[in-house]
């Protein structure tokens, strides 16, 4: 069992080797979370470095770190163009299509990622997983308004529970004010088509599925950084 001071490294040198995917002058859509964390704080030695690029922010925390760091940011209002998008993942299957989500920031992880020419995806080891679901539940970011009802339809859409998730003894809001529903589904068979299922229900803004969106994983393991191409499909 590796500690998570161990877990941390892996996640460290995955996030080293992505920036090398980074070439001058591009803008990069940076991800939330511990190991894109990592990833951001890469960026700015590069920086340091003498290297030019601006980025995207997923969330509040990333942007707090990336000023911090000395990356330049466009707004969420500008006209964006995103060369590459670097994020974590909760869970990856063998197609490395991902739960996201697990930080509450998917709504504006998926928009970057899907607006990116490439998506580079950082894991350590123990996010792979042969089917996804089981130990990590899935994120439905859900409008305020009727959520109860709204948990409903998931429960009999997926015959699994669902639970409002919660800071502190509140609702956990979202950056885009949403809150988030987490579906305990024990295996996810078809990714696509729960996705598609769940986007049919009035008030899903968005799910924690990103299907066929990643380009590269790249992968921390006690033996060293993996690095895949996504497999055809
Ligand atoms: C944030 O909402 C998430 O999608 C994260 O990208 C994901 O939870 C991975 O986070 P860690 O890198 O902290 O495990």
């Amino acid at each position: 069992m590796m500690s998570n001071q161990d877990l941390d490294s892996l996640k460290k040198a995955a996030a080293r080797t992505a920036v090398e995917f980074v070439r001058d002058g591009m803008v990069v859509g940076l991800g939330t979370g511990s190991t894109a964390k990592h990833m951001v704080i890469a960026l700015g030695e590069k920086i340091r470095a003498g290297m030019t690029l601006r980025g995207v922010s997923t969330s509040k925390e990333t942007a707090s770190l990336a000023k911090q760091e000395g990356i330049i940011l466009i707004d969420a209002d500008n006209a964006w163009v995103i060369d590459v998008a670097i994020d974590g993942a909760d869970q990856v299957d063998p197609g490395f299509n991902l739960i996201k989500g697990g930080g509450g920031a998917l709504l504006k992880e998926k928009i970057v990622a899907a607006s990116a020419k490439q998506f580079i995806v950082l894991v350590d080891h123990t996010k792979r997983v042969p089917v996804l679901g089981g130990s990590f539940p899935l994120p439905v970011e859900v409008i305020p308004f009727g959520w109860g009802s709204t948990a409903r339809e998931i429960e009999a859409l997926t015959q699994s529970r669902v639970v409002l998730r919660e800071r502190n003894g509140s609702p956990f809001y979202t950056e885009t004010g949403h809150v988030i529903l987490d579906v305990h589904l024990p295996r996810i068979d078809s990714p696509r088509e729960l996705e598609i299922a769940l986007h049919l229900i009035p008030g899903i803004v968005e799910t924690g599925l990103f299907v066929g969106r990643t380009d590269l994983l790249i992968v921390g393991t006690p033996n060293g950084v993996e690095t895949h191409p996504a497999p055809r499909t």
